[in-house]
């Protein structure tokens, strides 16, 4: 494991550039390299960062390659096809696993062995590509999963309790994607259960709920992409690793038989730290939302059979 205070990003598409730029601001690494087989594209949005550094952090920010990842402590993988308006997430999964599968070899032949992240598209199918072509310990190869869900289902319970998103504990678990499982039996607001909360406010959860797994689509059709939600989840796992915090977030990591479910990357609440994930939480689900959450790997099996 290498003990430098690097990150590698590799993508410098909206998602990977923003990812960049945020974690930039944070002033986590001293070191940000982006990666991309567009090298004009990579240095412009190097050189573009690096311009708001006499304002922001120092740090060192360059378009690379990737003899620059040996020495990176962590790994981003942001490179993938991407969806348009209504096309779900796993129609690009065959696409996306070329590139992934590309991108993680040349990692590994320059000599990557760190923490690897991964926020390509399908997530879930896509991390489990990324650890079986990478050899790592599925420990250290994560998936920013339903941890993006997570925050927007905060988000939107907070703003229906008139309450800030940071005193809302809520969980999305399972597939990133059209299965996912909005899991109202984890939500807290100060140690207090959603029911209790609300008294006798209205509370539409259904809507919320579509309202959170529709949200990519939704932004997908205004702007053609999504990219801070995204890129502020991959820059929570970043520093959860950077700073070795122990922090539990629900990321999606290969699972060894929670809830049954085996050799499976999906989203759990995980332990994470400077080796990555530390441990697998199973959460108190109701029945239906454990029902919910086989389904949801039943659905990512489907999608990683189409793949072999
Ligand atoms: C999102 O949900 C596209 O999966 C990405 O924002």
């Amino acid at each position: 494991m290498p003990s430098s205070s690097r990150v590698a990003i590799i993508g410098a598409g909206n998602v990977g550039a923003t990812a960049a730029y945020a974690l930039m601001l944070r002033g986590l690494f001293a070191e940000i390299v982006i990666i991309d087989r567009d090298a004009d594209r990579a240095a412009a949005e190097a050189t573009d960062i690096a311009d708001a550094n006499a304002v922001a952090r120092p740090a060192r920010i360059w378009a690379g390659d990737y003899s620059d990842v040996k020495d990176a402590d962590v790994l981003v993988l942001t490179a993938g096809a991407a969806t348009h308006g209504d096309e779900t997430r796993t129609s690009i999964a065959a696409k996306s696993a070329a590139i992934v599968r590309g991108c993680v070899q040349e990692a590994m032949g320059a000599g990557f062995d760190g923490v690897l992240v991964v926020s390509s598209n399908p997530v879930d199918a896509m991390v489990q590509v990324a650890q079986a072509t990478s050899g790592l310990p599925p420990e250290r190869v994560i998936g920013t999963g339903t941890l993006l869900d997570s925050n927007r289902f905060r988000k939107r319970v907070a703003d229906q309790l008139s309450v800030a998103p940071g005193a809302v504990e809520a969980l999305v678990l399972g597939e990133h994607g059209d299965s996912e499982v909005v899991a109202y039996s984890t939500v807290r607001i100060g140690g207090v259960a959603l029911d209790a909360f609300l008294g006798e406010q209205a509370f539409n959860r259904l809507e919320i709920a579509h309202d959170v797994m529709r949200a990519g689509y939704t932004i997908n059709h205004g702007k053609g992409y999504t990219s801070f939600g995204v890129a502020s989840a991959i820059v929570r796992i970043c520093e959860a690793i950077h700073r070795d915090e122990r922090v539990v977030l629900p990321v999606a990591t290969r699972l060894s038989g929670q809830f049954g479910i085996d050799d499976l990357y999906l989203s759990l609440p995980c332990l994470i730290g400077a080796a990555g994930v530390l441990r697998v939480l199973i959460p108190d689900l109701s029945a239906d939302e454990r029902a919910a959450l086989l389904a949801s790997a039943d659905a990512l099996r489907e999608t990683l059979a189409d793949l072999e």
